[in-house]
């Protein structure tokens, strides 16, 4: 009995060896790369939150045949995607909150987006406190009280709010000189395309495009001929040196740190004149780089918020729960 069993374990001993062996080769034919190769992508350089739209990757021509070629040296690493910062500057009212759910739901879609938050306030409030806390997003929040003198129709906003968003940028940046970066005012009524973001990231000094539904026209742009700035259409005071809207224009980091006096003023600053005067103190229109398609796209919307009839919103609270609105 006892032989027979041992007689017919040796007999099935090699079959098994045998089986295993083809196995193991099997799983090892197609021999996938066990890490992937080093390439280009948004993912990897997205900070906290969801999924990114990815921007177009470089494909090189030769990726095929260099996929295999140990021989060769790897890709040379891609630079790394400079950051967007987007300025916003929010004041509390009925429609904040619906206000700054649109833009984080646009800025969640872009990679690498630091937003820049600044409060008209003495202090931050509960309300945007939890709401940047939630919204998956990079971000700086910070507040400066616009002066009581300055709080009447007719004169700049914002002016303070602006200010410190570049305030925060050079003192964040002081050290660090060399990183890639690329600052836009988003005021928090805007609706952004999410190409406008493709194109101000490759801004070099100070870029510029159309803005849709603004200056009592369907849009304003940077005239352009021969990929350069000439003129302005635009359908208030052409004959400002930079005709354009705050949400026209992106300026890159670097001109930032090292125009460290450039700021938004209210001395001197007639109405509307607030973009021109930045713009004057950091470029000329010679510079200027248009983006979408040599200014013939619109990719942004000054869009206004109809303003919330409250008529029948009772003075003390009636509902038995409190709500954040
Ligand atoms: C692999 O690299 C070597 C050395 O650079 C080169 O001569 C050869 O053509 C490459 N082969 C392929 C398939 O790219
Ligand atoms: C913009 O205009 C210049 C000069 O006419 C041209 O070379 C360039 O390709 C244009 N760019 C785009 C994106 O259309």
């Amino acid at each position: 009995m006892k032989s027979v069993l041992f007689s017919r374990f040796f007999i099935l001993l090699p079959w098994i060896l045998i089986v295993i062996i083809m196995l193991d080769v099997d799983t090892r034919r197609p021999a996938p790369p066990l890490t992937p190769r080093p390439h280009f992508s948004p993912y990897a350089a997205a900070g906290r939150g969801a999924a990114r739209v990815p921007l177009p990757r470089r494909v090189s021509p030769g990726r095929h045949a260099e996929q295999r070629n140990e021989s060769r040296p790897r890709a040379e690493p891609e630079p790394p995607l400079p950051t967007i910062y987007a300025i916003t500057p929010t004041y509390s009212r009925p429609v904040q909150k619906a206000e700054l759910t649109r833009l984080a739901n646009t800025f969640r879609q872009v990679a690498r987006l630091h937003w820049i938050l600044v409060e008209d306030a003495a202090a931050r409030s509960e309300l945007v406190s939890r709401f940047l806390a939630r919204a998956g997003l990079p971000s700086t929040h910070l507040h400066v009280p616009t002066p009581r003198r300055y709080k009447r129709p007719g004169l700049p906003r914002a002016t303070e709010q602006r200010n410190a968003g570049l305030a925060w940028l050079r003192q964040t940046h002081q050290q660090q000189r060399s990183q890639p970066g690329v600052l836009f005012f988003a005021d928090d009524d805007n609706t952004y395309s999410l190409e406008l973001f493709q194109e101000m990231r490759t801004t070099r000094k100070v870029s510029v495009w159309p803005v849709g539904l603004v200056g009592g026209r369907r849009y304003e742009r940077p005239l352009v001929e021969n990929g350069k700035v000439v003129g302005w259409y635009t359908g208030w005071r052409a004959d400002r040196p930079f005709a354009i809207d705050m949400a026209g224009f992106a300026v890159s980091l670097q001109v930032i740190l090292s125009n460290p006096k450039a700021v938004f003023t209210r001395r001197g600053s007639q109405p509307g004149m607030q973009e021109s005067d930045f713009l004057k103190q950091i470029t000329t229109v010679e510079e200027l780089e248009p983006k979408a398609s040599n200014c013939t796209k619109v990719l942004v919307w000054h869009t206004r918020t109809e303003k919330v009839n409250l008529a029948n919103e009772p003075k003390y609270l009636v509902d038995t729960v409190k709500i954040e609105v």
